[in-house]
């Protein structure tokens, strides 16, 4: 939550910000700001709304002139999105400014302790603490800004991402990290902060990844010292050569990143197992598994812990890993798993799901299963993100960035990366036949084709977005491998288009939902061929009854639910565990275009951020 760039050089800083920022809306953006040093002064800028708008008002307000630089665009966690609570924030004397991403939790109490030494506050954040505090410690203990710093985060419970300068020593900018993300662009001549590599890749592929309690004086021409704040100790910097290039994270001619997004799914599940189905020799390799196959072999159960679309993809992979390698899985929200005292063992495996690799609760959970003992695997797209690197193994996604903030390829990689895992681990059990997974590997091989094909009905459902785009409510359902499917369109549609929408087990509608279903309900059902199909075209027959709208997902060539539905799309027929792969494509082409027919900001939809890293 929250993104955070600045810049260090003898380039202009405001572009690099400004630009950077953009790159970073997905982080948060409901306010945005930025601090530069103009050569003689401090000049800031911030607004309540996006980077846009603060293009416009710092037009007004600054001199977009000056080689030193932070910026912010915000997730209110406290305080109310307006002018007043964006950041950046300065301090009392009008010295030091400061960008924060995170929490800090004992705000109130310094708070009072700072109001009683006469200092005052503007806005209701707890970053305007963070300053003050940091100004108090450099004047009571005489210290240098990275020292003062130092001695106030540890004063500080919570979490934080953090840039800071002193506008009369306009040559540094210090940073520090605890929770949340921050990554050092090195350059030539300069330097770059930025909670991901994005808003510097153009300018260096070179990165220093701060770990959690670290903190960096970077100084102009003179380079980066990083410590760790609780004992000072000095860390050797390491930098890492970047892989990822710009177009990556540019639209490439879509008009949303979530289109784009949707029509990399052929391409982003053929690099998620590139490389580990090795169809001719039929095996599959991966070497977190494969390093750690006793762990998983001796596992009591697996537990799997995830929030939102990426939870949806540990329901799927529930019925994966119980059906082909018979071992019990838990799916939990990693934010309940935590506060329910679970009962872990060193026999249990936790398999961490997480996009970003960066949500607090996920992270949380986490933490909690390696107190206990359990090992614990992490499935993240992001490389080198804070639960790729807190997992004892793990195997990346490798979906590429994804930008918009619904889900999309992120949850069709997760799916085929716990398939593969499943798969392995299944032949190791001998729970299946050599000719079972030598099809399932065949099958997995051709989903990228396939989805392509069920892409080509991206008309068809545009035509049934415009019927259903004003509906105030909507109903998904699916059995089996697509309740966890249905779920995942629900929340689709709703986060992006803001219609309420509930998923639910196919069958467990007779036990309340059905009561919702009149002429106005569109419903929307998974009825593929080898799901639960009688069962399922039974459950359409009691919507019809009741007048519901029927839109099914089916298999291609489809003859009995196309009879009774208002609308059918199709999908090529595949294994029953690989439909969710197929299924959920036109689930979230319907719910893209609905949101783009109801005029909503689709990549950045209203108190949403693609990052959640707080709690
Ligand atoms: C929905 C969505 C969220 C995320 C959730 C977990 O489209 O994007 O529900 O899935 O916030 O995020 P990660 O996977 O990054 O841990």
């Amino acid at each position: 939550m929250c993104g955070i760039v600045g810049y260090i050089g003898t380039r202009e800083a405001y572009p690099i910000i400004i630009e950077g920022l953009k790159r970073l809306e997905y982080r948060g953006y409901d306010s945005a700001g930025i601090a530069l040093y103009d050569g003689k002064d401090l000049k800031v800028s911030k607004t309540k709304g996006k980077v846009v708008d603060l293009e416009e008002r710092s037009e007004k307000e600054i001199t977009k002139h000056g080689n030193v630089g932070i910026g912010h665009t915000r997730w209110a966690t406290h305080g109310v999105p307006n002018d007043v609570n964006s950041h950046p924030h300065i301090s009392n004397s009008g010295e030091l400014v400061i960008i924060h991403n995170g929490i800090i939790e004992n705000y109130e109490s310094l708070k009072k302790e700072l109001i009683s030494r006469g200092y005052t506050f503007k806005s209701d954040t707890d970053t305007e603490v963070l300053i003050n505090l940091i100004e108090d410690v450099k004047r009571q203990e005489n210290v240098k800004l990275g020292k003062a710093v130092q001695i106030a985060l540890n004063q500080v419970i919570g979490a934080y991402a953090i840039a800071v300068f002193d506008k009369n020593k306009p040559e540094e900018v210090v940073i520090a990290r605890l929770g949340s993300p921050l990554a050092i662009g090195v350059g030539k001549d300069d330097f770059f902060i930025a909670s991901d590599a994005s808003p510097f890749l153009e300018y260096t592929k070179d990165a220093i990844y701060l770990e959690d309690e670290e903190m960096a004086i970077i100084r102009l021409h003179k380079g980066i010292k990083i410590r760790k704040i609780k004992d000072d100790s000095l860390v050797d910097p390491y930098v890492q050569k970047l892989q990822i290039n710009l177009e990556q994270i540019e639209k490439g001619g879509f008009d949303h990143f979530m289109l784009k997004e949707i029509h990399e799914q052929p391409k982003a599940i053929t690099d998620t197992y590139r490389g580990r189905l090795l169809r001719q020799e039929a095996i599959i390799k991966m070497a977190g598994v494969e390093d750690n196959m006793k762990k998983f072999l001796n596992a009591d159960r697996i537990i799997i812990v995830a929030c939102g679309t990426s939870w949806h993809a540990g329901l799927v992979a529930e019925y994966i890993f119980e059906d082909l390698a018979r071992v019990p899985v838990e799916v939990e929200y990693a934010s309940e798993f935590r506060y329910r005292n679970p009962i872990i063992t060193e026999k249990d495996v936790l398999i961490a799901i997480s996009q970003s690799g960066e949500t607090a609760d996920t992270l949380a959970a986490i933490k909690l299963a390696k107190s206990k003992g359990a090992f614990v695997f992490g499935v993240c797209n992001v490389v080198g993100s804070s639960i790729a690197r807190e997992t004892h193994a793990g195997a990346y996604t490798h979906a590429g960035p994804e930008i918009g903030v619904a889900s999309t390829k992120a949850f069709t990689t997760q799916i085929t990366v716990l398939t593969l895992i499943a798969l392995r681990l299944a032949r190791a059990k001998g729970t299946i036949s050599s000719t079972d997974f030598r099809h399932h590997l065949l099958e997995l091989e051709m989903i990228p084709k396939k989805v392509e094909e069920a892409l080509k009905s991206d008309a068809h459902i545009r035509k049934i977005s415009e019927i259903y785009k004003e509906a105030p409510n909507m109903l998904y359902l699916g059995r089996g491998y697509n309740f966890p499917v249905a779920l995942e369109g629900a929340l689709k549609l709703k986060e992006i288009s803001y219609i309420h929408a509930e998923g639910y087990p196919a069958a467990e509608m007779k036990h309340g939902p059905i009561a919702l279903i009149d002429e106005n309900m569109p419903i929307i059902v998974i009825a593929t061929k080898k799901g639960h199909y009688e069962k399922v075209v039974s459950n359409i027959q009691e919507i019809k009854s009741r007048k519901g709208k029927i839109i099914g997902i089916v298999t291609e060539g489809d003859v009995q639910v196309k009879e009774l539905a208002d609308h059918v799309i199709e999908v090529p027929e595949t294994l029953e565990s690989l439909s969710p792969l197929l299924t959920t494509i036109p689930l979230q082409l319907l719910s893209y275009h609905i949101a783009v027919m109801l005029g909503k900001n689709v990549d950045q939809p209203r108190n949403l951020a693609k990052s959640v890293t707080v709690e």
